[in-house]
């Protein structure tokens, strides 16, 4: 082992990369952040409340991170609307890197995670999938939801919030230089996961357990 393992991995919207974290969390024995929750707790509060999105950045706590409702569709587009708020992204840093630099090392999956967040950290992923996997993927998951929805509208929606979080000003989503890519256009969970383990056992890290 080469100091504390931080795993930061990057992705568009249903690209895997938050099962891949929490996977790679329990593996190595890492607490995991997923970040997109900041900020769909940010776009939830904002639009129920109409308080400043940058004021509710800055007094955001980790037990705010439990709501349910942050899962769903219209969370994620509160979501990217606020985060292209330079403000909000200020005052979501120290939460983010205070849970990156722990003694144990970490793992946090984001849109600018290796980029801005821990542009440092020893290993970076960044995770896609072609627009057409990723939709499918989350019209299936809606679907057994037992939400009403069509998949012309999975994907223009999905295409939108690519769009957004591309083209903002403010960190774009963008793979680091030194990010290992990952497409899981035609890679189950199990794939991507072993995948990602070869490449992080190759930098000379391993599980402590059994
Ligand atoms: O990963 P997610 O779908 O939960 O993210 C929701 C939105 O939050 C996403 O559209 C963009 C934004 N986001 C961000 O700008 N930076 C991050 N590190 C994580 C999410």
């Amino acid at each position: 082992m080469r100091g504390p393992l931080l795993i930061a991995i990057d992705g568009p919207a249903a690209s895997g990369k938050g099962t891949l974290g929490r996977r790679l969390a329990a593996h190595f024995g890492l607490p995991h952040l997923d970040t997109g929750l900041l900020y769909r707790a940010v776009g939830w509060a904002a639009e129920r409340t109409g308080r400043p999105p940058a004021e509710l950045a800055a007094t955001l706590r980790a037990a705010d991170l439990a709501n349910p409702e942050l899962r769903t569709d219209a969370a994620g587009q509160a979501a990217s609307r606020v985060s292209a708020i330079p403000e909000v992204r200020a005052n979501l840093l120290k939460f983010q890197k205070d849970f990156a630099y722990q003694p144990s090392g970490a793992v946090l999956d984001g849109r600018d995670i290796g980029t801005v967040i821990c542009p440092d950290a020893p290993v970076k992923l960044y995770v896609s999938a072609s627009l057409e996997a990723r939709a499918d993927r989350r019209y299936r998951e809606l679907r057994a939801q037992g939400a009403d929805t069509i998949k012309p509208r999975v994907l223009a929606e999905m295409a939108e919030r690519d769009r957004r979080d591309s083209e903002r000003a403010a960190a774009p989503l963008k793979a680091a230089p030194d990010a290992y890519l990952l497409d899981t256009s035609d890679m189950d969970a199990d794939a991507a996961f072993a995948a990602a383990l070869a490449f992080i056992e190759g930098k000379g890290f391993r599980s402590a357990g059994p």
